[in-house]
């Protein structure tokens, strides 16, 4: 098979790599990629809102399977895009369609849905310019903190979670008046605060069946014991150690496989990935949100502990067979530590050399932000985020320590990488 992965971050380079080892591929292409995908694959720089463009790789390159990584083209329909060309419509594509790609980009889509079909998540109420003073007493119904979202993608940042009730009415009101995030936020979602940890739960659906993949947990502020920004994630954990047989089976009955019927029984084609950002509030998991793709760092842990063929169970999601399907992981854990450029997230300096790529040592090196330098033939830095260094241990101690060994030997000006990774876990291993 030939097969053409979209994006260009550590999650597709974690996906490329896992489908090199397919004995069923022959060719992979990465469009755009970044400078690791080159060593798996051939990469072809697009714009992944140019659908037309990626037609043209597709029929170019006798492509039989296209794998979306990032939410973006799925919330623009590339789904639908393919289903409805007359050359494209049987080329397997996994990510699902634009209706359900709503799950991540319309949170009150998400939250709706997750009312009809009793799925445990926040309390709360939508709100757009037609019922803004509403939206304020809504704000003085519920206790502090108060948590607001802009309804649609926002690029991780349109989430705000305030004290003080005056300030949250007033961001309300920048929100939705003043579109602070743009369109995204002519509607706003208001909920209640859920006090718990976070995980990170993943399955593949062929919009019936599902396989459940391994569980993580990943750091999204940049500082150290998660303060300061936020991130599109610093690191990640998997399999996350306070997670049991007893809150996986609640997490399956109470969560998933509600949502995988909802989205049948709404007639829903959904062909992909559901990453389910859960919270676990005294032992009950709730759904804080829905993503339409892997997660990215948890990409970076989860896929190298799948064992299964990946491009078979991709194979079994698009022909609608995962119920025959199995997954088998790897019980070791893995830890993923991203270097980042100095100033991220806020503005950065790119172009940097990177140096020490071939020190490395019983690790993965996914790359995110990184590009060639043709003029000296070496790998420089190209993103916020550069590269996600991934190692194996036999517990999450001895899988960070080999990590953080080879972070070490990596270099680029500027480079930050958390120390602290994993550092709230420790108490359940
Ligand atoms: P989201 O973009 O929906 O994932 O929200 C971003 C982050 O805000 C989440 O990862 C949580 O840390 C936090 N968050 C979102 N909703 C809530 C909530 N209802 N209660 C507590 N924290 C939340
Ligand atoms: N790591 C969170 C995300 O991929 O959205």
């Amino acid at each position: 098979m030939n097969i053409l992965i979209l994006g260009s971050g550590g999650r597709e380079h974690a996906i490329a790599w896992k489908v090199e080892q397919s004995p069923k591929v022959k060719n992979i292409f990465v469009a755009p990629g970044n400078a690791g995908t080159r060593n798996v694959g051939t990469n072809i720089p697009v714009d992944l809102d140019d659908f037309n463009s990626i037609k043209m790789i597709v029929v170019e390159k006798d492509i039989d399977m296209v794998i979306v990584g990032p939410e973006a083209p799925l919330v623009d329909g590339i789904y639908d895009f393919f289903l409805n060309d007359k050359i494209l419509k049987d080329i397997a594509i996994i990510g699902p369609s634009k209706e359900g790609s709503k799950l991540e980009g319309s949170k009150s889509f998400a939250k709706d849905f997750m009312a009809k079909y009793n799925i445990p998540t926040a309390a709360y109420n939508s709100f757009n310019s037609s019922n803004l003073e509403e939206g304020y007493s809504f704000i003085d119904s519920l206790d502090a903190p108060y948590v607001l979202k802009a309804d649609g993608l926002a690029a991780g940042k349109g989430v705000l979670i305030i004290n003080d009730p005056d300030e949250a009415k007033h961001e309300l009101n920048l929100m939705i008046s003043e579109r602070k995030f743009g369109d995204a936020s002519s509607n706003v979602v208001i909920e209640e605060f859920l006090d718990g940890i976070e995980l990170s739960v993943f399955v593949l659906t062929d919009g019936s069946n599902y396989v459940i993949l391994p569980e993580a947990k990943d750091y999204k502020r940049i500082g150290e014991a998660d303060t300061g920004l936020n991130t599109g994630g610093m690191g990640s954990i998997s399999p996350v150690p306070f997670v049991n047989k007893e809150l996986m089976k609640k997490i399956d009955d109470q969560i998933i496989a509600p949502t995988v019927a909802g989205l049948a029984s709404e007639g829903i084609d959904y062909k992909g990935f559901i990453f389910f950002g859960l919270i676990n509030v005294g032992g009950e998991p709730k759904v804080i949100e829905y993503n339409c793709r892997m997660g990215d760092p948890e990409a970076e842990s989860v896929i190298p502990r799948i064992v299964t063929d990946l491009v078979e169970l991709f194979e079994a999601t698009a022909n609608g067979t995962l119920s025959k399907s199995t997954i088998e992981f790897d019980p070791r854990s893995a830890a993923a530590i991203m270097l980042v450029s100095g100033g991220y997230p806020e503005t950065y300096e790119k172009g940097k050399k990177i140096s020490g790529l071939d020190n490395v040592n019983n690790c993965i090196v996914f790359h995110a932000g990184t590009a060639i330098d043709i003029e000296n033939n070496s790998v420089k830095t190209s993103g916020g985020r550069v590269i996600a260094v991934t190692a194996f241990g036999d517990d999450m101690k001895s899988a960070l320590e080999m990590s953080y060994a080879n972070v070490d030997l990596i270099s680029f000006d500027g480079k930050y990488a958390r120390k602290d990774i994993g550092f709230d876990l420790y108490e359940y291993e």
